[in-house]
């Protein structure tokens, strides 16, 4: 294992290279699959050492901090202990296994398949909406996965817009801490109490009057006795509200983006959008980074890493690994699709992969079969992120 110069491992994420990282992500997971930029942080880079980090259970995340009275923030859900509530995506067993287990009793995979032919309906009254030119990211990409995720909870029409731009300002603080300004954490700091006193309103109405709606379904769960607290209920709400949304956009803009810029044009997403989304998620994956912390002095290949160490997992580099399949640096949307990362891997594997695949199937099959003929128009811009990679804007006509 290698130490290097932290600006280095700063640089991969420079504005400079943020329309194509991969050349410099290639470069540096040859050289160094696993990395240590500073004292007690680690970065990997390689399939097998990711993969490693993810299925691991010596790696997870920290205990979640108890928060004085005075410091905790109007609204935040605290335990009965006084701390902070977390949602599953960052706690361990055996808190996450029971919280997981509670949402996908609720959150099924008939749920989402059910949900098909709206996602159906709402794609194509987008696209048909759509002038001649149009940037595709404000046309679909972004009004597809709020307008999925706040029917599957059951979110009014006239709050959605609110979401959206709630959402939004989450997403933008996803950012490991090294990579943030004040800029972005303070409006998420407002944008998750906003997000939990709505949540807390719209429970109890779904408490008094259930629907046929997710949040319905999570307000009565239980599983042998057990049932989601208040506070779990609501950073649970807003874990998937953020966790299903950008994300998702983000496939299908930067789906659309590689099928723009491949010789074949839109045409492999008319007759197989299935591997479309599967090579997207490889090729330019919409979470490019997590991290664990080492719960106990362990090793990740020949390195020794101490209890406490930050592990950066780069998923965006660890999918063009070779192990991944043949030339892994070009888009192949015929390949048969191979291992990657894009959803994670082990315990906290994506809840919401069944319905990201759908979303994207359908909405790459669907601007193929309306747009057929739809060429890039100007020049594509990317969003200021880094953990979730996506644009802002995909000009086509
Ligand atoms: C977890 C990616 C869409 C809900 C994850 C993780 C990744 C991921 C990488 C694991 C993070 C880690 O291990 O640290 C994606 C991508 C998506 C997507 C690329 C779209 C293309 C969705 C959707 C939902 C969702 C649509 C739900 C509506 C979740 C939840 C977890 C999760 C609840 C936490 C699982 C756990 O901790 O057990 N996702 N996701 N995701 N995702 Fe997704």
């Amino acid at each position: 294992m290698a130490e290097v110069d932290p600006q280095e491992f700063f640089a991969l994420f420079a504005a400079e290279r943020r329309a194509d990282p991969y050349p410099h992500y290639r470069k540096w997971r040859e050289r160094l699959p696993v990395a240590a930029p500073a004292e007690r942080m680690f970065v990997v880079s390689g399939l097998a050492e990711a993969t490693q980090v993810l299925r691991d259970p010596a790696f997870g995340h920290p205990e979640p901090e108890y928060l004085d009275p005075a410091d905790r923030l109007p609204d935040q859900p605290v335990d009965e202990s006084g701390r902070v509530v977390r949602a599953f995506l960052s706690l361990n067993p055996p808190d996450h296994t029971r919280l997981r287990r509670l949402v996908a009793k609720a959150f099924t995979p008939r749920m989402v398949e059910r949900l098909a032919p709206r996602i159906e309906q709402i794609a194509a009254d987008l696209i048909d909406r759509a002038p001649p030119e149009f940037d595709v990211m404000t046309a679909l990409a972004k009004p597809l996965p709020v307008e999925v995720i706040a029917e599957l909870l059951g979110v009014p029409l006239d709050d959605r817009e609110r979401f959206a731009e709630w959402s939004h300002a989450m997403a933008r603080a996803l950012d490991p801490p090294f990579l943030q300004s004040p800029e972005t954490v303070e409006p998420a700091v407002r944008a998750r109490q906003s997000f939990v006193a709505y949540f807390r309103e719209l429970a109890g109405h779904r408490r008094r009057e259930p629907g046929d709606d997710l949040l319905s379904a999570l307000v009565a769960v239980s599983d042998a006795g057990d049932v989601l607290s208040e506070g779990e209920l609501l950073v649970t709400l807003t874990l998937l509200l953020i966790a299903g949304h950008e994300t998702t956009t983000n496939l299908i803009g930067n789906g659309v983006l590689a099928l723009l810029h491949h010789p074949g044009g839109l045409r492999p997403a008319a007759e197989a959008p299935d591997r479309v989304v599967e090579e997207t998620l490889r090729y330019d994956s919409p979470v490019q980074l997590t991290a664990r912390t080492a719960l106990r002095d362990t090793t990740l290949g020949t390195s020794a890493v101490p209890s406490g160490s930050q592990v950066i997992v780069l998923l965006g580099a660890a999918n063009r690994d070779p192990a991944t399949g043949a030339d892994p640096e070009s888009f192949d949307p015929s390949r048969e699709p191979g291992r990657h990362l894009a959803f994670g891997q082990g315990i906290h594997f994506c809840l919401g992969a069944p319905l990201a695949r759908l979303e994207g199937r359908i909405a790459f099959r669907e601007l193929a079969r309306r747009r057929p003929e739809l060429r890039l128009a100007g020049t594509p811009q990317w969003n200021p992120t880094t953990t979730l990679r996506g644009l802002s804007s995909l000009p086509v006509a």
